[in-house]
Formats: C-alpha cells, structure tokens, sequence
C-alpha cells in the first residue's frame, strides 16, 4: 500500500481562500439576488495593460510562424526577461543584482514553497504572525513543524507577532532560527518596513547564520520614497537574503502568471557536517530539474511591463488600486474603525468593531452587506480580531463597499 505524507493531515482546514470561497459559494447559493462583493483573495480585477497584451499578442505570432517557432526555452527564463529586470527593479535602484541570478517562474506562490526543496529538513523556521499561510503551510507539508495547538500555532515554528500593540514591528526571535520569511510590504497587514528595521534583520541574519526569504511582491505599491523596494538595497543582503518578485500585483498577472526569484551568488548554507555550500546552484539545479520555464508568450509579456509604454500603464493601474485603498481607509476611519496599511500597499487591515471575532465579523458582514474580506485569524492566532479589506475591485465596487460599511457598521 502506497504510504502518504502525513505532513498533510497535521493542515487541519482547508487552504484559507477555498475555505472562504466555499462560506461564499454556500451562501450565494442561499441567496442567489444579492450582489456580493468580494475584498477578500488579493486578486487583481483590471484587464492587462495594452502594452503588455500587444506584446503577448506578437509573441503568439511568432510561434505560429514556423521561421520563428520556440520550443522548450531557458529553465531560468529568456535573457530578454532576466536582463529587463535587473535593469529595471534592481540596477536603476543601484542595486547589484546579476541576470544569472534571476529565476523567472509562474508565481511568487509556487517559488516560495519550491525554495525548500533546497532547505534542510532540520531548519528551524520563524515567521511572523499574522502571515501569508503558505509560508506555514508548506513548511509543515515539508515536515518542518509538529501539529497545531488550538490557536493554530505549529509546534516547531517560531511565530513573530506582528499587531498595532507593537506597531507591527516585528520582534527578533527569542531562540536561535535558521529561515525567517519577510514580506514587504506587508501581506496581509499592508504596512512596510524602514530601511532601519530591514537592516536590523540582516545584521540578524548575518550574525546567526541565517537566511532571510524576501517577499516583496506588493514592491511596486510603495508610496514613500524613504521605503527600501528590495533586500538588496541593504547593505550586506546579499550573503544572507532570497528575494521573491511577482507581477500579479503590479501587472495585473494573477491569471497570466510570472514571477522571479532572486538568489545572490554569494549566499551560502551548511551541510550538516558544517561545510559551506553555495545556494543558487542548488536553485539552479532544481529548477532545472523540476520545471521546463515560464511560457514565452507570458515572459513577453512580462519584459513589455519594463517598456516605456508599459511602465506608464502599469503605473496607473497600481495608483487606481491606491486610490481604492484609500477609498477603503477613509470610509472605515468615518465610522470609527482603526485601519492600518493601504498607504503603500493594497491591502487595509482594520480592528473589528468591539473587538468581535474574525470569522463573527466575516459572517456579519456576508450576511448583513453582502460583502467579503478575510478574517485575521486566517492569517494566524495574532491576527484574531482582525480583518482585511483588498483594494483590488472596480471603483463602482469599492464605493459600494464602503456605503454598505457605513450603513452596516458603525
Ligand atoms: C492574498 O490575497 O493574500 C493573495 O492574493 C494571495 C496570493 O497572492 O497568493
């Protein structure tokens, strides 16, 4: 009989979107008139940008011409891409970063569970809580943790609180850990961090021997100018730090799906016998061994959010999902609610109203205005009494949800 990993049965619910997809889908079916809208999932509502759709468009073109055809391309992704962002997200910042140390991939989602594949199974894992869940969850089908206790707290896994008691900074571990995943700004409390607070966690790493996984998919949703895009814009990072990039948030690629990670060459880990061993070829290799690339077609597409033409579009599209953050924020401040992030980034994380349970407040707020957020204790135990509001929506959307907050809350 074939044996399972039972890693799995310690993840007691469901992925948290499906199991807030399934409360929505039971009770649309209920009631099937109501117009439900739906902050919840972080997932983008306007069509791609022209110069990205031109681009992909052409891209078919050629692969429909036998003179031009592609099979199979680079593991790592076509240098066209790799070059466009080192030029772009990292160079033009004066951040060294090299071509061959990007890994282009179809999701931030996919890269950051995939990095274990390269991790000891020893590693002692801290994260901060509330957190993206995938970072709990695939350590734990990995075998990284024991099981959860009645919070949901896996035992083995070092947690991080982040809440407005200690202005979401989080604190350094308390006991020695080998993997600290950071996510910048912030998902799912939209705040950031200061090039202060990101260096402390690289001397961190640097003076425990530990490597610091870099989300910063929501980059591009930085307003202040004083706030670091990247890891690698501190000193020092590069021995110590992976950084993950996606453009689902900025270029609107949730469905079309590209992303990259970068692994600095000078980043290096232990055998257990204590000798050093350089990470990216061991990247390298597995993505060589376990993926054949991201499409052509999509990493076309990708490189045109660099043009001149692209960048501008791209541009308008994440200050539209600002302004609806900020649509967000004031409607909740109006009715008296405490709401933190949607500055820079498009996520608004607020308090429920007399500090009511997550999932109560999602219940409410299904029930009552036929709306969707997600709960925060979803995210983790430290997010209980929380909620988060996505800015993705159509502005009709986002004007409607705040005048069913007001007249449903408050
Ligand atoms: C979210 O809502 O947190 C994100 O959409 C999830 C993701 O990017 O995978």
């Amino acid at each position: 009989m074939a044996q399972i990993n039972e890693n799995f049965l310690k993840l007691k619910a469901g992925y948290l979107f499906p199991e807030i997809g399934r409360r929505v889908s039971k009770f649309c079916s209920g009631h099937p008139d109501a117009n439900v809208i739906r902050l919840g999932i972080g997932d983008v509502t306007e069509p791609l940008p022209t110069a990205i759709q031109e681009a992909m468009h052409s891209a078919v073109d050629e692969l429909g011409d036998r003179a031009s055809f592609r099979g199979y391309g680079p593991e790592q992704g076509y240098d066209f891409l790799r070059n466009a962002i080192v030029e772009n997200d990292y160079q033009a910042r004066g951040v060294d970063v090299s071509a061959d140390e990007v890994f282009v991939s179809d999701g931030s989602k996919c890269d950051s569970g995939n990095i274990l594949d390269i991790f000891g199974p020893d590693n002692v894992v801290a994260v901060l809580d509330p957190v993206y869940p995938v970072y709990v969850d695939t350590n734990v089908m990995a075998g990284r943790t024991g099981n959860a206790d009645e919070s949901g707290r896996f035992a083995g896994l070092v947690y991080l609180p982040v809440t407005a008691e200690n202005d979401f900074l989080p604190p350094l571990p308390d006991r020695p850990v080998d993997l600290i995943y950071l996510c910048y700004p912030n998902n799912p409390t939209g705040t950031v961090a200061t090039r202060e607070t990101l260096a402390q966690w690289v001397n961190y790493a640097r003076d425990n021997n530990a490597i610091l996984l870099f989300d910063a998919a929501y980059e591009a949703y930085i307003t202040d100018p004083e706030i670091p895009h990247s890891i690698f814009e501190i000193d020092g990072a590069r021995e110590v730090a992976i950084e993950f990039r996606s453009f689902s948030k900025n270029a609107g690629f949730t469905g079309v799906r590209c992303a990259f990670t970068v692994v600095p060459k000078e980043l290096t880990g232990q055998t257990s016998t204590g000798e050093s061993v350089e990470i990216q070829p061991l990247w390298n290799r597995r993505q060589s061994t376990k993926f054949n690339g991201a499409s052509y077609v999509v990493q076309r597409g990708a490189e045109a959010a660099y043009g001149e033409a692209g960048k501008q579009q791209i541009r308008q599209l994440i200050d539209f999902y600002l302004k609806n953050a900020e649509i967000l924020r004031e409607g909740l401040q109006a009715v008296g609610i405490e709401v933190y992030g949607g500055v820079n980034a498009p996520y608004v994380w607020l308090k429920t109203p007399d500090s009511m349970a997550s999932w109560d407040f999602f219940d409410r707020l299904l029930e009552q205005a036929h709306l969707v957020g997600t709960p925060g204790s979803g995210f983790g135990a430290s997010g209980e009494g929380y909620f988060r509001l996505s800015a993705f929506n159509s502005r009709e959307n986002i004007e409607e949800a705040v005048s069913r907050l007001k007249a449903n809350i408050g």
